[in-house]
């Protein structure tokens, strides 16, 4: 029973804010006339001095008293004797677990949205650096257009943003306190929910008992918010590990984040972005165990909820870790610009640039330029060349008023400086996003 029973193996990581709860309950039982002054002001000494053995590492967790709650109760029994048996006045672990958890988290999801304006900060530098570097931009990892790298980059720093915006949503609605709930239905003392709200941070007090010990949504949107989160980095994590191997060859990590092979002494392995890659299997994994926990439980507090933990530790730390290696990844990549540019111009990538001039020169209709470059690129493509490469009058043999002038159309320097559209790739507008970034995250 006490194997299966007890939680204190993991919920210690809760005590600052179990003694923060409980010192906020002491200072409003006394504020409200239900404990004494002189049992408060030892609840509170007592509490101070758990925190310090905790931080210490000189506190003797017990099994046998199940939770954080009732070891640090048990230990304040020790120092402070009989008042600290007061303290659970007007109280349950209902509403205790319920406000320590809602405290964690809404720590968690304020440190993980500032460790994502550093990736920003960190991606809007080489996006800056890069916003005139060349590269191919896929479609169906099929070269499509030429991009820059910068917007690239810069494409990501949109990502993360809204990933910090849910966090920061979630914060927003979880900042009620579910403290004075009670066990489930409220309490007969004359206890202020305000003022403990308040003393937490917490915007104001739920409404309603029954709610307050039995929801654990708070934690459900920061997993499914990590786990969006987790599924751009494992994207870009992925594009990382392409552009590394000798195929593409567009970027190189040093060896601060790659490894060696122990057998093949030329490997340079990406390590650290394939765990980037991996992690969305175990935050999502997080946001599955919570949901079919909470699953069709009746209301209100069951004990399956004390599973609500684990997984939420482990998501946190898992991608707050991957955040941080994102961010060193980036700052440490250098940009092969002569392989990217020499890529971005294979692949025929300027084709829509030749049916474009078609249709602004010539007036063609769009479709019919269509079917003019397609006849080019075949031609091209037999002949093994790219659209630079065929002459002046094969390409007036495909269509008659076609002049030299295409040439300047179809580079694909010319390609990116023509997508001004808002936006687009052209790479005054990535230098202005990027400086319009940086300014916004100093
Ligand atoms: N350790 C418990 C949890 O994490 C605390 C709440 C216990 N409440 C109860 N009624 N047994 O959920």
């Amino acid at each position: 029973m006490e194997e299966i029973n007890a939680s204190i193996g993991f919920d210690q990581k809760l005590f600052a804010q179990d003694i923060l709860g409980s010192k906020a309950h002491a200072r409003m039982l006394a504020a409200k006339g239900i404990i004494s002054k002189k049992d408060a002001s030892a609840i509170l000494k007592g509490l101070d001095e758990i925190e310090v053995e905790i931080r210490a590492g000189k506190f003797k967790f017990s099994r046998a008293l199940e939770d954080i709650h009732m070891n640090v109760e048990s230990r304040l029994k020790d120092l402070i004797g009989p008042a600290a048996g007061r303290l659970h006045t007007a109280r349950s672990r209902n509403d205790q677990v319920a406000v320590d958890f809602r405290l964690y988290v809404r720590e968690a999801a304020g440190d993980l949205e500032l460790a994502l304006a550093g990736l920003q900060k960190a991606l809007a530098q080489q996006a800056l650096k890069h916003a005139a570097t060349i590269m191919p931009g896929f479609t169906h990892l099929q070269t499509a257009q030429p991009i820059t790298f910068g917007h690239h980059l810069l494409a990501y720093v949109e990502m993360v943003s809204r990933d910090r915006g849910r966090f920061r949503d979630a914060i927003a609605r979880m900042n009620e306190s579910p403290l004075g709930a009670a066990a489930l239905a409220g309490t007969p003392y004359p206890i202020d929910r305000d003022m403990t709200a308040k003393e937490l941070g917490f915007a104001a007090p739920m409404r309603n008992s029954l709610d307050a010990v039995s929801d654990r949504d708070f934690a459900l949107e920061v997993l499914a918010a990590s786990t969006i989160c987790a599924t751009h980095l494992s994207r870009l994590a992925e594009e990382m590990v392409l552009w590394m191997t000798a195929q593409f060859g567009f970027v190189k990590l040093s060896d601060k984040f790659t490894t060696g092979s122990s057998i093949m002494p030329q490997k340079r392995n990406p390590d650290a972005a394939e765990l980037v890659r991996a992690k969305p299997g175990r935050i999502l994994g997080a946001f599955t165990a919570l949901t079919v926990v909470m699953k069709g439980l009746p209301l209100t507090y069951s004990k399956d909820m004390q599973e609500d933990k684990e997984p939420v530790f482990d998501a946190i730390s898992s991608l707050s870790l991957a955040i941080a290696a994102m961010e060193g990844m980036v700052s440490d990549l250098t940009a092969d610009e002569a392989r990217m540019r020499a890529a971005a111009s294979r692949g025929f990538a300027t084709a829509t640039d030749l049916a474009d001039w078609l249709v602004t020169q010539l007036g063609l209709a769009f479709r019919e330029a269509h079917h003019v470059t397609g006849t080019l690129v075949a031609l091209a493509e037999k002949k093994g060349t790219d659209l630079e490469g065929l002459s002046l009058a094969e390409m007036q043999k495909v269509h008659t008023g076609i002049t030299k002038d295409i040439f300047k159309a179809i580079t694909v320097e010319a390609s990116v400086a023509a997508r001004k559209s808002l936006g687009g790739t052209a790479p005054a507008n990535v230098k202005r996003q990027a400086q319009r970034w940086l300014k916004l995250l100093s």
